[in-house]
């Protein structure tokens, strides 16, 4: 782990907008910088970062948060990858803790096979641009296959002489130890020699979606040898063949931002297409997908594209990975390219246009796929066609949800042409049999409960919009405002000597934070959004324990999710300014409202909300009940407390 004096040194130093900076073209706003999101494709710009409050926020993504979040939204970093970067950027030592003395090892031994995979990469790619065989034979191949020069220097393309230890040799004598080139599979030991892995090959280096160089491929340039065509690194502590994608830390951006994944199979067909113009490319690299592998893309987008070769192995390994991918809730469609053809070779021939509009009218929906591959395979058999009919099945029956899986059923009867009765049976027999192999996996919810509470939340839509907009607005008063000292205005029931019942309104001091905490605690008011209820909690308790409260501290300690939500509700306002909509400026309050008086209204109308609905609860069972004494004793106690908030919130309303 890092260490909690790292993590705050990076808040510390790090400046939202010189981070953010690095990725979008800031332009200064008022007291504010705004720029084009760089999450979506916008012309007019949305994205506005504060420097003050060390915020950000993307109103046309919704997405805001600390410069830790943006680097971790716009990279697809975790948490610790995304400290690790700032600290970089800003020069900062990480400490790590917690590590046993054999866990520290580990991590030291992982970083030095990183850095001599780096050295690796630089070294393989300067004897391709250096060396005069580097130059003869391998720049010319990649000149060959119609590589530009930006393209073998975005890809880091390199070269190994053909000799038997160019590449250790000099690794060695710059230091670089024995033990760890042995370990990255960069160099192979028999006793005493040590020579090269890679010989007279040119090299693809692997990297990590965060852009580190696991391992590399190395292409043979000679058919006539008989060796492998594609010599890969073997698996390290740092390569996981199964979990890696080739291209990914180049296509993630543009995956986020297309919504899709384009799958290839090789090295080249990702290159190519880069090339062409469309980055949201990735490949397996020859090995059968695997569910790690998508789930690295489902950080990204939940729609893949599968491309194959337009032969039979193509098809089959498209096959193969579809169902992996439904598993994962994600939509699959399939495309093939014409006979002879692959992902590689069609993009060299084609313009991005081109090869998009290709994309757009050949690409099918898994179901429609395998379809045609029975149209194929057995026109009128009916063997196969049961055969095929239950694969499709098998292979709907992995989706997740039950609304898309009854969406195919209808699709593949119409397709197939038989009943979606019989379909419907062969899906619950399929889906029970799952059931008993797999007895851990939550059953399945009928289609017929989750209507239902579709139902129930349409209804209650418009109670949780008013309640939502008083718990922000109360939110936003303890972010802005939770240590400022207020007079607050309270009317207090005194009794004459008469007997009669006065309301006296009495002044007291006291912090905002308090007073909100205090009041709603008196009617025991709970939020209703689960996340502004975290929110409030987290908030109140920061207040009680640290007079020096700050937003841009605070926000650094929350979640992803709960960062954004503070960035939303605090730039708020802002949102109105960019976009000149102060006309239809609802619930934004004037600026020369008192504190106090936004505090003291924006409690009261919750609680007078609450209580109203309350009241309405209470009638509604009378009208059930023949008891009902004691209900509409409650019902008189929260009307005369309804009618002392109104009284309450007038004089507020009215100052
Ligand atoms: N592959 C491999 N080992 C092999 C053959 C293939 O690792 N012996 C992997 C590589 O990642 C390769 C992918 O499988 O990129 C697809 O194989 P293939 O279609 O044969 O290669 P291409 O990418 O088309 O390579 P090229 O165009 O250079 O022949
Ligand atoms: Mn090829």
């Amino acid at each position: 782990m890092i260490s909690k004096e790292t993590i705050a040194k990076v808040f510390e130093t790090a400046r939202v907008e010189e981070v953010i900076g690095d990725f979008v073209n800031l332009k200064k706003s008022g007291s504010n910088f705004k720029g084009l999101s760089p999450f979506t494709d916008e012309r007019s710009p949305s994205f506005m970062v504060s420097p003050v409050k060390q915020i950000w926020k993307d109103f046309s993504s919704g997405k805001g948060g600390s410069a830790v979040s943006f680097i971790m939204e716009h990279e697809h970093f975790t948490y610790p990858e995304a400290i690790k970067y700032l600290a970089k950027k800003y020069n900062i030592e990480v400490e790590e803790t917690e590590q046993t003395d054999e866990q520290k090892e580990q991590a030291n031994e992982r970083e030095s096979m990183y850095l001599v995979s780096e050295y690796a990469r630089d070294y393989f790619h300067k004897t391709l641009l250096q060396t005069e065989q580097g130059k003869a034979i391998g720049l010319s191949y990649f000149k060959e296959r119609g590589f530009t020069d930006e393209t073998i220097e975005k890809f880091e393309l390199g070269y190994n002489l053909d000799q038997w230890d160019a590449f250790t040799g000099e690794a060695l004598r710059k230091g670089y130890k024995l033990e760890f080139l042995e370990k990255t599979g960069l160099s192979i030991v028999k006793e005493e020699k040590q020579f090269d892995r890679f010989k007279g090959r040119v090299m693809f280096p692997i990297h990590s979606m965060s852009g580190r160089v696991l391992g590399f491929g190395g292409r043979i340039l000679d058919s006539s040898k008989k060796a492998a065509k594609y010599l890969n690194s073997p698996e390290s502590d740092i390569y996981h063949k199964s979990k890696v994608l080739y291209g990914i830390y180049y296509a993630k951006q543009a995956i986020a931002k297309e919504d899709n994944c384009y799958l290839v199979e090789g090295y080249t067909d990702v290159i190519q297409m880069h090339q062409s113009g469309i980055e949201n490319v990735v490949s397996s690299s020859g090995t059968a997908l695997t569910a790690d592998q998508i789930r690295l893309v489902n950080r990204l987008t939940k729609n893949i594209t599968v491309l194959f070769d337009g032969d039979a192995a193509g098809e089959r390994a498209a096959i193969r990975g579809i169902d992996l991918i439904l598993e994962q809730g994600m939509n699959v469609k399939v495309c093939s390219f014409p006979e002879g053809e692959d992902p590689d070779s069609f993009a060299r021939k084609h313009s991005r246009d081109e090869i998009l509009d290709y994309f757009k009218e050949n690409a099918q929906d898994f179901i429609q796929f395998k379809a045609n591959l029975l149209v194929k395979e057995a026109a009128g058999d009916p063997v196969k066609k049961a055969g095929t009919v239950r694969d499709m099945v098998e292979s709907i029956s992995k989706i997740p949800d039950a609304i898309k899986q009854e969406i195919y059923i209808q699709e593949c009867a119409r397709i197939m042409d038989i009943s979606e009765n019989v379909l419907y049976n062969t899906l619950a027999q399929i889906l029970n049999k799952n059931r008993k192999e797999s007895s851990k996996k939550a059953p399945i919810k009928a289609t017929g409960e989750m209507s239902v509470v579709a139902n129930e939340a349409v209804s209650r839509s418009e109670k949780i919009n008013v309640l939502y907009e008083l718990e922000r607005k109360l939110i936003e008063a303890l972010l802005l405002y939770g240590h400022k000292e207020e007079d607050f205005e309270d009317l207090v029931m005194t009794e004459d000597d008469h007997g009669n019942v006065k309301l006296e309104p009495v002044v007291h001091t006291s912090k905002v934070f308090e007073k909100i905490y205090l009041d709603l605690q008196d009617d025991e008011v709970e939020f209703t959004n689960d996340l502004f209820k975290t929110l409030y909690a987290k908030i109140v308790e920061r207040l009680h324990a640290d007079p020096n409260f700050q937003v841009q501290n605070f926000i650094n300690e929350l979640a992803p999710e709960e960062a954004s939500e503070i960035s939303n509700i605090i730039l708020n306002d802002e949102k109105y300014e960019l976009h000149r909509w102060d006309t239809r400026e609802v619930y934004v309050r004037k600026k020369d409202t008192s504190i106090s008086q936004f505090v003291s209204e924006t409690v009261l109308s919750l609680r007078k909300y609450l209580i109203t609905q309350k009241i309405k609860d209470l009638m509604e069972q009378t009208q059930n009940s023949s008891e009902n004494n004691d209900i509409i004793k409650d019902i008189l106690d929260y009307q005369s407390l309804n009618t002392l908030l109104g009284n309450k919130l007038g004089r507020v309303l009215s100052v």
